[in-house]
């Protein structure tokens, strides 16, 4: 099946929108798609006008970055020379040597299929923790799925649990049995979420899909190996996109683009949507990375003053209808509400009461996450990934000194510094262009009157700098023993033959890869660092997908489309996956591994845990003491069931595929964060 074959099957949202005439226009029958199948439908004409262009072969460029601030950088050097390039994959063979007895990754490994709860490698445990509807403070009414509203979901555990971020408490130790978890609530799911599966579109039923949004902080404490909720926790708190008031600052905050009718200060905005990886900061906060915002606002575009940058983000067909409560979300009605999305949000996790910040600095794009590093000189180096067909690999370096004593001024530290976005090049280098006014191509001449503009308008800065166009850049994550760093690219089906380049070698990837990056001597304020391929992903017993592992990988330890991961206190390098409806063509759902990255072991693959069908894992997060291990299972029973042996047709809340994890006649599927120790206690996977 094609994915617009899955898509157009989708019935449920479809339903609500018939019943809008407003919201029908040509070609927007992808709003009512699921967001998974609208997800993939929506790049059938990627918005990134460098696609099919081929990768540029140019020299390794070596320019000091107090050079590019003081302004000695020619605009012929920030822009990127023509020519044409061989498919060249840098990556090294497999390696002859190492075997799986000599892996880290120890347990007996669990084997590749679907069905419909979660499996987890022998001598583990797997419990729920914290689920959809759960209550996170002392009055939260109890979970009913048949009378949900909004005002009790604002005081419940929201929908379609992500990133998971755990800070040890008291804050500033590394206490392994007693932190917060901060989760993100990245979208909803009508067709399993409500009674009638979303058929009717009412104010009340948008709030609770707003209230499910955002986030929870929730304190939790492991007492005689059980974990719990702490509901009473000081710290604990819902972040929501209807009910969470923020402010935008940095570069960016206060520029007309971002006033609105109702704040002419263009520096506050009501709530954070699309909430998917982040980052937990050395100083206590929490990084909440915008993704997909642009499903949430419609409008027609052309003529209108935004339309170079809203048509660049593919924003105007919602696939959600809250535009019809709210005018905020037209983008005819309220013209910049969209340019207040698309941000990291920063939350300090240790005052409820406080505002959360979207950084502007850190520039505006599908952020799929947000994992800080401290440099070696003190600077803060965040990873991100703009999650779309053919887009970008982005860092951000602060100005300013990470303070251990100073939490005060950490506080501020990502409203200045310098964005850059990755250019890769056959020879296995990687340049990062800075994304700064005046330079280059980044002048009034491209409609860039201002840093706030660049930063406004990040994609359209970054193509014309020449960078990378990825195959889908998601989780990033700096290994903090060896300073390399991993980005998971997790597919691209469009690329097209004639656009393949180095770093993105396989023309329709299905299964994505993972490119490891090498800063010069762990200095991640270099611009030019090496990178190579760690993985190439999909089944490498199947010559067509073109795989590639280390030899020792068993037949189990391969995986489709990488997304998030993790290092543990070990050093451990862990990966989960998302592959949407293309597990049916893995034969496998998606899950998490264990990924081997030195020694002669290096690209060795290990399967630890699998979900039920239709869910991606998120988030994965040891504690301090790699003891216990959270994952977040996320849309449990909606992707791709009708390829489900036996099933054969989309879950609506009535029939899902499966009602994971509480198999109780009545209660729908319920995406939930669930933590993994070892039987008897001890370090997970030894
Ligand atoms: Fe929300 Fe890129 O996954
Ligand atoms: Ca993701
Ligand atoms: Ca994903």
């Amino acid at each position: 099946m094609t994915a617009s074959d899955e898509f157009i099957s989708k019935t449920a949202l479809k339903r609500a929108f018939e019943t809008q005439g407003a919201f029908v226009s040509p070609g927007a029958e992808r709003r009512f798609a699921s967001r998974a199948a609208a997800y993939e439908a929506s790049e059938d004409i990627p918005s990134n006008p460098n696609l099919g262009a081929t990768f540029a072969s140019v020299a390794a460029r070596r320019y000091g970055r107090r050079a590019v601030l003081q302004g000695a950088l020619s605009v012929a050097a920030l822009t990127a020379a023509g020519g044409a390039l061989g498919v060249l994959a840098p990556s090294r063979p497999a390696a002859a040597a190492g075997s799986a007895a000599d892996s880290r990754y120890v347990w007996d490994e669990i084997v590749h299929g679907v069905d419909e709860t979660h499996h987890v490698a022998p001598g583990h445990s797997a419990e729920v923790l914290i689920r959809w509807g759960d209550p996170i403070f002392p009055d939260s009414p109890a979970f009913d799925p048949q009378n949900q509203s909004a005002a009790a979901q604002s005081r419940q555990f929201g929908y379609n649990n992500d990133f998971i971020g755990y800070v040890g408490l008291p804050f500033g130790s590394d206490n392994p049995d007693h932190g917060l978890l901060c989760v993100n609530h990245e979208y909803t799911s009508e067709e399993v979420m409500f009674p009638d599966g979303g058929a009717s579109v009412t104010e009340e039923r948008v709030a609770i899909e707003m209230a499910a949004h955002g986030g929870s902080i929730v304190e939790v404490r492991r007492e005689n190996g059980r974990w719990a909720v702490v509901r009473d926790g000081r710290y604990n708190r819902r972040i929501t996109a209807g009910g969470t008031y923020m402010d935008l600052t940095g570069p960016a905050a206060g520029h007309d683009r971002l006033k609105t009718s109702v704040d002419q200060t263009g520096a506050k905005c009501i709530g954070t949507i699309n909430n998917c990886a982040g980052g937990i900061t050395p100083w206590g906060t929490y990084l909440m990375a915008e993704e997909n915002f642009h499903g949430y606002f419609s409008g027609i575009l052309d003529g209108h003053p935004e339309e170079r940058n809203y048509k660049r983000y593919a924003v105007g067909e919602a696939w959600y209808p809250w535009a019809k409560y709210h005018k905020r979300f037209d983008v005819n009605a309220e013209p910049n509400e969209a340019n207040r999305f698309g941000w990291v949000v920063e939350v300090d996790v240790l005052d409820p009461a406080s505002t959360p910040k979207k950084r502007t600095a850190m520039g505006r794009f599908k952020h799929e996450g947000a994992e800080p590093i401290v440099n070696g000189d003190g600077r803060v180096v965040v990873y991100m990934g703009d999650d779309e067909r053919f887009d970008y690999l982005y860092k951000f370096v602060s100005e300013r000194r990470y303070d251990p004593d100073d939490r005060a001024a950490n506080l501020g530290i990502l409203d200045d510094g310098t964005l850059f976005v990755a250019r890769f090049d056959e020879s296995g280098t990687v340049d990062w262009l800075p994304l700064i006014h005046g330079y280059g191509p980044l002048t009034a001449a491209n409609g860039f009157a201002s840093q706030a503009d660049v930063l406004i308008e990040t994609r359209v800065a970054a193509d014309l700098l020449g960078a990378t166009p990825m195959d889908r850049p998601e989780d990033v994550d700096p290994h903090p023993e060896t300073g390399k760093v991993y980005v998971m690219l997790t597919n691209n089906s469009k690329r097209m033959a004639d656009a393949v380049d180095a770093a993105n070698p396989r023309a329709a990837n299905e299964f994505g890869h993972i490119i490891e990056m090498t800063p010069p001597n762990g200095d991640h304020d270099q611009l030019t660092y090496r990178w190579d391929m760690l993985i190439v992903a999909g089944d490498p017993a199947k010559p067509e997908v073109g795989a590639k592992y280390h030899q020792a990988t068993s037949a189990n330890g391969w995986f489709g489309s990488p997304d998030n991961c993790t290092v543990d206190a070990a050093g451990r390098f862990w990966v989960s996956t998302d592959q949407g409806s293309a597990w049916s063509k893995s034969g496998t759902a998606d899950g998490l591994w264990g990924v081997e990255t030195e020694g002669d072991l290096r690209g060795y693959s290990k399967m630890f845990f699998r979900a039920p069908i239709g869910a991606e894992v998120c988030g994965p997060r040891f504690t301090p003491d790699t003891t216990a291990l959270f994952v977040a299972v996320q849309h449990p029973a909606t992707d791709g069931t009708k390829a489900y042996k036996g099933f054969e047709k989309d879950s609506t809340f009535a029939e899902p595929a499966t009602r994971w994890p509480d198999f109780t006649d009545g209660m729908p599927p319920r995406p939930s964060v669930l933590v993994i120790q070892k039987d008897g206690g001890g370090v997970i996977g030894s």
